[in-house]
Protein backbone atom coordinates (compact mmCIF):
# COMPACT_ATOMS: atom_id res chain seq x y z
CA UNK A 1 0.00 0.00 0.00
CA UNK A 2 1.30 3.13 -1.14
CA UNK A 3 0.40 6.30 0.48
CA UNK A 4 0.12 9.49 -1.43
CA UNK A 5 3.71 10.21 -0.87
CA UNK A 6 5.03 7.74 -1.64
CA UNK A 7 5.60 5.74 1.59
CA UNK A 8 4.87 2.10 1.88
CA UNK A 9 2.44 1.47 4.36
CA UNK A 10 3.15 -2.49 5.86
CA UNK A 11 2.76 -1.34 9.84
CA UNK A 12 -0.06 -1.87 11.36
CA UNK A 13 -0.31 -0.92 15.18
CA UNK A 14 -2.94 -2.17 16.91
CA UNK A 15 -4.42 -0.37 20.33
CA UNK A 16 -6.29 -3.50 21.77
CA UNK A 17 -7.51 -1.61 25.13
CA UNK A 18 -7.76 1.91 26.44
CA UNK A 19 -6.89 0.34 29.78
CA UNK A 20 -3.88 0.19 31.92
CA UNK A 21 -2.54 -1.31 35.37
CA UNK A 22 -0.32 1.92 35.59
CA UNK A 23 -0.69 5.44 35.60
CA UNK A 24 2.20 7.09 34.15
CA UNK A 25 2.28 10.62 34.68
CA UNK A 26 2.86 11.68 31.24
CA UNK A 27 0.22 9.65 29.91
CA UNK A 28 -2.52 8.66 32.68
CA UNK A 29 -4.77 11.26 34.99
CA UNK A 30 -4.32 9.74 38.31
CA UNK A 31 -7.66 8.35 38.33
CA UNK A 32 -7.17 6.33 35.42
CA UNK A 33 -9.85 6.56 32.57
CA UNK A 34 -13.15 5.91 31.95
CA UNK A 35 -14.37 2.51 30.79
CA UNK A 36 -15.83 2.76 27.37
CA UNK A 37 -18.73 0.59 27.08
CA UNK A 38 -17.87 -2.73 25.75
CA UNK A 39 -20.03 -2.30 22.80
CA UNK A 40 -17.93 0.14 21.25
CA UNK A 41 -14.67 -1.43 21.61
CA UNK A 42 -13.87 -3.74 18.75
CA UNK A 43 -14.14 -7.09 19.88
CA UNK A 44 -11.15 -9.79 19.32
CA UNK A 45 -12.83 -11.04 16.24
CA UNK A 46 -12.97 -7.85 14.78
CA UNK A 47 -9.60 -6.59 15.48
CA UNK A 48 -8.64 -10.08 13.83
CA UNK A 49 -10.83 -9.42 11.17
CA UNK A 50 -9.35 -6.00 10.69
CA UNK A 51 -5.77 -7.38 10.85
CA UNK A 52 -6.93 -9.73 8.16
CA UNK A 53 -7.85 -6.75 5.66
CA UNK A 54 -4.85 -5.19 5.94
CA UNK A 55 -2.34 -7.88 5.83
CA UNK A 56 -3.83 -9.09 2.56
CA UNK A 57 -3.68 -5.47 1.65
CA UNK A 58 -0.09 -5.72 2.35
CA UNK A 59 0.90 -5.15 5.79
CA UNK A 60 3.25 -7.71 6.99
CA UNK A 61 4.50 -5.94 10.56
CA UNK A 62 2.00 -5.90 13.37
CA UNK A 63 2.24 -4.73 16.63
CA UNK A 64 -0.59 -4.85 19.61
CA UNK A 65 -0.23 -1.80 21.80
CA UNK A 66 -2.51 -0.80 24.93
CA UNK A 67 -3.13 0.83 27.25
CA UNK A 68 -1.77 -2.26 28.44
CA UNK A 69 -2.31 -5.13 26.14
CA UNK A 70 -1.97 -7.75 28.74
CA UNK A 71 -4.75 -6.47 30.55
CA UNK A 72 -7.43 -7.07 27.95
CA UNK A 73 -8.65 -11.17 28.22
CA UNK A 74 -8.03 -13.07 25.10
CA UNK A 75 -5.48 -11.74 24.17
CA UNK A 76 -3.25 -15.10 23.93
CA UNK A 77 -5.67 -16.30 21.77
CA UNK A 78 -5.65 -13.06 19.11
CA UNK A 79 -2.05 -13.33 18.95
CA UNK A 80 -2.09 -17.05 18.09
CA UNK A 81 -4.93 -15.93 15.14
CA UNK A 82 -3.26 -13.19 13.86
CA UNK A 83 0.21 -14.99 13.89
CA UNK A 84 -1.32 -17.89 11.55
CA UNK A 85 -2.32 -14.69 8.93
CA UNK A 86 0.21 -15.78 6.31
CA UNK A 87 2.04 -12.48 5.34
CA UNK A 88 2.82 -11.62 8.93
CA UNK A 89 6.76 -11.84 9.05
CA UNK A 90 7.21 -9.47 12.22
CA UNK A 91 4.19 -10.03 15.69
CA UNK A 92 5.11 -7.80 18.25
CA UNK A 93 4.07 -6.16 21.62
CA UNK A 94 4.81 -3.12 23.01
CA UNK A 95 3.95 -3.35 26.74
CA UNK A 96 4.52 -2.19 30.45
CA UNK A 97 5.87 -5.67 31.50
CA UNK A 98 3.70 -5.74 34.73
CA UNK A 99 2.16 -8.77 34.01
CA UNK A 100 4.73 -10.51 31.77
CA UNK A 101 5.83 -13.17 34.25
CA UNK A 102 2.92 -14.68 33.83
CA UNK A 103 2.22 -14.64 30.52
CA UNK A 104 5.55 -14.33 28.28
CA UNK A 105 5.32 -18.36 28.18
CA UNK A 106 2.05 -18.36 26.76
CA UNK A 107 2.65 -15.18 24.24
CA UNK A 108 5.66 -16.83 22.90
CA UNK A 109 3.92 -20.43 22.29
CA UNK A 110 1.08 -18.55 20.35
CA UNK A 111 3.56 -17.22 18.38
CA UNK A 112 4.49 -13.24 19.36
CA UNK A 113 7.69 -12.54 18.36
CA UNK A 114 8.89 -10.01 20.17
CA UNK A 115 8.85 -7.39 22.67
CA UNK A 116 8.98 -3.77 23.38
CA UNK A 117 8.88 -2.63 26.94
CA UNK A 118 7.92 0.56 28.66
CA UNK A 119 10.74 1.17 31.13
CA UNK A 120 11.91 4.91 32.61
CA UNK A 121 13.59 3.81 35.98
CA UNK A 122 15.97 1.59 37.42
CA UNK A 123 15.11 2.76 40.26
CA UNK A 124 12.74 0.88 42.79
CA UNK A 125 11.19 4.08 44.22
CA UNK A 126 11.49 6.41 40.86
CA UNK A 127 9.48 3.69 39.55
CA UNK A 128 6.73 3.61 41.87
CA UNK A 129 6.89 7.42 41.96
CA UNK A 130 6.64 7.74 37.87
CA UNK A 131 3.95 5.13 37.39
CA UNK A 132 1.93 5.97 40.48
CA UNK A 133 2.25 2.78 42.43
CA UNK A 134 3.98 0.62 40.04
CA UNK A 135 6.92 -2.17 41.20
CA UNK A 136 9.97 -2.38 39.51
CA UNK A 137 10.17 -6.09 40.72
CA UNK A 138 7.20 -7.19 38.30
CA UNK A 139 8.82 -5.39 35.10
CA UNK A 140 12.84 -7.26 35.76
CA UNK A 141 10.74 -10.77 36.51
CA UNK A 142 8.91 -10.51 33.22
CA UNK A 143 12.00 -9.73 31.26
CA UNK A 144 14.07 -12.83 33.19
CA UNK A 145 10.81 -14.79 32.20
CA UNK A 146 10.71 -13.35 28.50
CA UNK A 147 14.42 -14.28 27.74
CA UNK A 148 13.88 -17.67 29.66
CA UNK A 149 11.49 -18.28 27.05
CA UNK A 150 12.86 -17.16 24.19
CA UNK A 151 10.84 -13.95 23.49
CA UNK A 152 14.01 -12.03 21.37
CA UNK A 153 15.09 -9.32 20.86
CA UNK A 154 13.57 -7.09 23.69
CA UNK A 155 13.78 -3.81 23.39
CA UNK A 156 13.43 -0.64 26.48
CA UNK A 157 11.65 2.38 25.40
CA UNK A 158 13.07 4.98 27.81
CA UNK A 159 11.27 8.21 28.11
CA UNK A 160 13.81 10.68 28.60
CA UNK A 161 11.79 12.93 31.51
CA UNK A 162 14.14 16.24 32.71
CA UNK A 163 14.84 16.65 36.44
CA UNK A 164 13.93 12.63 36.93
CA UNK A 165 16.00 10.24 34.96
CA UNK A 166 18.48 12.15 33.45
CA UNK A 167 20.77 10.49 36.02
CA UNK A 168 20.28 7.45 34.87
CA UNK A 169 21.39 7.34 31.29
CA UNK A 170 24.53 5.79 31.85
CA UNK A 171 22.95 3.37 33.79
CA UNK A 172 20.29 2.39 31.14
CA UNK A 173 23.67 2.26 28.39
CA UNK A 174 25.54 -0.01 30.23
CA UNK A 175 22.88 -2.15 30.54
CA UNK A 176 23.55 -3.27 26.51
CA UNK A 177 27.07 -3.87 27.70
CA UNK A 178 26.13 -7.34 29.08
CA UNK A 179 22.58 -8.00 28.34
CA UNK A 180 21.30 -8.57 24.56
CA UNK A 181 18.79 -5.94 24.71
CA UNK A 182 18.47 -2.74 22.94
CA UNK A 183 17.97 0.43 25.27
CA UNK A 184 15.99 3.64 23.00
CA UNK A 185 15.35 6.33 24.78
CA UNK A 186 12.67 8.53 23.77
CA UNK A 187 11.86 12.16 23.52
CA UNK A 188 8.97 13.20 26.08
CA UNK A 189 6.04 13.81 22.88
CA UNK A 190 3.38 16.70 24.01
CA UNK A 191 0.00 15.07 23.24
CA UNK A 192 -3.64 14.96 25.32
CA UNK A 193 -3.91 15.85 28.43
CA UNK A 194 -0.22 15.50 29.39
CA UNK A 195 0.86 17.87 26.92
CA UNK A 196 1.32 21.01 29.39
CA UNK A 197 3.33 18.53 31.73
CA UNK A 198 5.19 16.92 28.36
CA UNK A 199 6.89 20.44 27.51
CA UNK A 200 7.72 21.71 31.27
CA UNK A 201 9.72 18.50 31.37
CA UNK A 202 10.84 17.77 28.00
CA UNK A 203 14.37 17.31 27.64
CA UNK A 204 16.33 17.02 23.85
CA UNK A 205 17.75 13.46 23.02
CA UNK A 206 21.09 15.94 22.39
CA UNK A 207 22.15 14.74 26.06
CA UNK A 208 22.76 10.60 25.65
CA UNK A 209 25.10 11.60 22.72
CA UNK A 210 26.86 14.04 24.70
CA UNK A 211 27.16 12.70 28.43
CA UNK A 212 28.32 8.99 26.83
CA UNK A 213 30.94 9.42 24.12
CA UNK A 214 32.18 6.05 23.74
CA UNK A 215 29.06 5.36 21.47
CA UNK A 216 29.49 5.05 18.16
CA UNK A 217 27.15 4.53 15.29
CA UNK A 218 25.49 0.92 14.91
CA UNK A 219 24.01 -0.64 11.99
CA UNK A 220 20.32 -0.68 11.34
CA UNK A 221 18.79 -2.60 8.35
CA UNK A 222 15.08 -0.96 9.12
CA UNK A 223 15.44 2.21 7.80
CA UNK A 224 11.36 2.85 8.98
CA UNK A 225 12.45 2.27 12.51
CA UNK A 226 11.86 5.58 14.48
CA UNK A 227 15.37 5.00 16.06
CA UNK A 228 19.07 5.57 15.74
CA UNK A 229 21.45 2.81 16.88
CA UNK A 230 24.47 3.32 18.36
CA UNK A 231 26.50 1.02 20.47
CA UNK A 232 29.09 0.96 23.28
CA UNK A 233 32.44 -0.98 22.03
CA UNK A 234 32.27 -5.03 22.51
CA UNK A 235 28.49 -4.02 24.07
CA UNK A 236 25.88 -7.38 23.36
CA UNK A 237 23.14 -4.56 22.75
CA UNK A 238 22.53 -1.25 21.18
CA UNK A 239 21.51 2.37 22.65
CA UNK A 240 18.56 3.55 20.12
CA UNK A 241 17.99 7.32 20.06
CA UNK A 242 13.85 8.02 19.21
CA UNK A 243 13.69 12.01 18.37
CA UNK A 244 10.42 12.71 17.28
CA UNK A 245 10.78 15.82 18.32
CA UNK A 246 14.47 17.21 17.65
CA UNK A 247 14.61 15.36 14.57
CA UNK A 248 11.46 14.37 12.56
CA UNK A 249 11.54 10.80 11.35
CA UNK A 250 8.34 11.12 8.77
CA UNK A 251 9.26 11.06 5.75
CA UNK A 252 10.28 7.00 6.38
CA UNK A 253 7.22 6.69 7.89
CA UNK A 254 5.42 3.33 7.18
CA UNK A 255 2.83 2.58 9.54
CA UNK A 256 -1.13 3.18 10.45
CA UNK A 257 -3.01 2.74 13.93
CA UNK A 258 -6.06 1.38 14.89
CA UNK A 259 -7.29 2.49 18.14
CA UNK A 260 -9.42 0.16 20.05
CA UNK A 261 -12.77 1.87 19.82
CA UNK A 262 -12.37 0.66 15.93
CA UNK A 263 -10.83 4.17 14.28
CA UNK A 264 -7.95 4.04 11.89
CA UNK A 265 -5.15 6.53 13.00
CA UNK A 266 -2.74 7.65 9.87
CA UNK A 267 -0.73 10.11 12.11
CA UNK A 268 0.01 9.99 15.84
CA UNK A 269 -0.25 13.57 15.80
CA UNK A 270 -3.26 14.14 13.50
CA UNK A 271 -6.49 14.37 15.25
CA UNK A 272 -8.49 12.81 12.29
CA UNK A 273 -9.67 9.34 12.45
CA UNK A 274 -11.11 7.60 10.24
CA UNK A 275 -13.96 5.01 11.35
CA UNK A 276 -13.57 1.60 10.38
CA UNK A 277 -15.89 -0.60 13.45
CA UNK A 278 -19.58 0.64 12.00
CA UNK A 279 -18.03 -0.30 8.19
CA UNK A 280 -17.20 -4.04 9.46
CA UNK A 281 -20.36 -3.82 11.33
CA UNK A 282 -22.75 -3.16 8.71
CA UNK A 283 -20.54 -5.47 6.86
CA UNK A 284 -19.27 -3.04 4.15
CA UNK A 285 -16.02 -3.39 2.62
CA UNK A 286 -13.32 -2.30 4.89
CA UNK A 287 -10.54 -2.96 2.60
CA UNK A 288 -11.96 -0.34 -0.19
CA UNK A 289 -12.06 2.25 2.92
CA UNK A 290 -8.28 1.56 3.82
CA UNK A 291 -7.06 1.80 0.72
CA UNK A 292 -8.83 5.54 0.82
CA UNK A 293 -7.83 6.09 3.96
CA UNK A 294 -3.79 5.10 2.90
CA UNK A 295 -3.86 8.05 0.60
CA UNK A 296 -5.05 10.47 2.81
CA UNK A 297 -2.24 10.20 5.36
CA UNK A 298 -0.73 13.76 6.55
CA UNK A 299 2.84 14.03 5.25
CA UNK A 300 4.37 14.51 9.07
CA UNK A 301 3.50 15.83 12.12
CA UNK A 302 3.75 19.65 13.34
CA UNK A 303 4.71 19.78 16.68
CA UNK A 304 7.02 22.39 16.07
CA UNK A 305 4.14 24.42 15.71
CA UNK A 306 2.79 23.44 18.70
CA UNK A 307 -0.16 21.46 16.54
CA UNK A 308 -0.46 19.10 19.75
CA UNK A 309 -3.99 16.30 19.60
CA UNK A 310 -6.11 15.86 22.08
CA UNK A 311 -5.50 12.35 22.42
CA UNK A 312 -3.88 10.54 24.93
CA UNK A 313 -0.70 8.17 24.52
CA UNK A 314 -3.02 5.25 26.22
CA UNK A 315 -5.35 5.68 23.37
CA UNK A 316 -3.23 5.40 20.66
CA UNK A 317 -0.61 2.92 22.10
CA UNK A 318 2.26 4.97 20.91
P1 LIG B 1 10.15 -1.36 16.44
O1 LIG B 1 9.43 -2.10 15.40
O2 LIG B 1 10.74 -2.28 17.45
O3 LIG B 1 11.13 -0.35 15.92
O4 LIG B 1 9.01 -0.60 17.27
P2 LIG B 1 8.46 0.85 17.28
O5 LIG B 1 9.52 1.80 17.67
O6 LIG B 1 7.72 1.08 16.03
O7 LIG B 1 7.38 0.71 18.47
P3 LIG B 1 7.27 1.23 19.95
O8 LIG B 1 5.89 0.91 20.41
O9 LIG B 1 8.36 0.68 20.79
O10 LIG B 1 7.41 2.80 19.81
C1 LIG B 1 8.43 3.54 20.37
C2 LIG B 1 8.16 5.00 20.33
O11 LIG B 1 8.53 5.55 19.09
C3 LIG B 1 6.72 5.40 20.46
O12 LIG B 1 6.33 5.49 21.75
C4 LIG B 1 6.77 6.78 19.96
O13 LIG B 1 7.28 7.59 20.98
C5 LIG B 1 7.76 6.68 18.86
N1 LIG B 1 7.04 6.50 17.61
C6 LIG B 1 6.69 5.35 17.03
N2 LIG B 1 6.04 5.58 15.88
C7 LIG B 1 5.97 6.91 15.74
C8 LIG B 1 5.42 7.76 14.75
O14 LIG B 1 4.82 7.33 13.77
N3 LIG B 1 5.55 9.09 14.93
C9 LIG B 1 6.18 9.60 16.02
N4 LIG B 1 6.25 10.92 16.14
N5 LIG B 1 6.69 8.84 16.97
C10 LIG B 1 6.61 7.50 16.84
N1 LIG C 1 6.06 10.83 24.73
C1 LIG C 1 6.90 9.86 24.33
N2 LIG C 1 6.70 8.56 24.56
C2 LIG C 1 5.61 8.22 25.23
N3 LIG C 1 5.14 7.02 25.62
C3 LIG C 1 3.97 7.20 26.25
N4 LIG C 1 3.65 8.50 26.31
C4 LIG C 1 4.67 9.16 25.69
C5 LIG C 1 4.93 10.53 25.41
N5 LIG C 1 4.11 11.49 25.79
C6 LIG C 1 5.85 5.78 25.32
C7 LIG C 1 5.70 4.70 26.35
C8 LIG C 1 5.83 3.44 25.51
C9 LIG C 1 5.68 3.88 24.09
C10 LIG C 1 4.70 3.09 23.31
O1 LIG C 1 5.28 5.22 24.17
O2 LIG C 1 6.66 4.74 27.33
O3 LIG C 1 7.08 2.84 25.64
FE1 LIG D 1 0.14 2.50 30.91
FE2 LIG D 1 1.94 2.84 28.99
FE3 LIG D 1 0.40 4.86 29.68
FE4 LIG D 1 2.24 3.99 31.40
S1 LIG D 1 2.63 4.91 29.36
S2 LIG D 1 0.09 4.47 31.89
S3 LIG D 1 2.27 1.84 30.99
S4 LIG D 1 -0.28 2.99 28.73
Amino acid sequence: MKDAYGRNINYLRISITDLCNLRCRYCMPEEGICKVEHKDILSLEEIYQVAKTFVSLGVNKIRLTGGEPLTRKGIIELIQKIAGLEGVKDLAMTTNAVLLKKYARDLKAAGLQRLNISLDTLDEKKYAQITRGGKLKDVLDGIEEAKAVGLFPIKLNVVLIGGFNVDEIEDFVNLTKTEEIDVRFIELMPLGEASKWAEENFISNEIILNSVKELTKAENTDLSSPAIYYRLPNAKGRVGIINPISCKFCDYCNRVRLTSQGKLKLCLHSNEEIDIKDKLRKGEDIGKTILDAIKQKPESHYLENGQYINDNMYQIGG
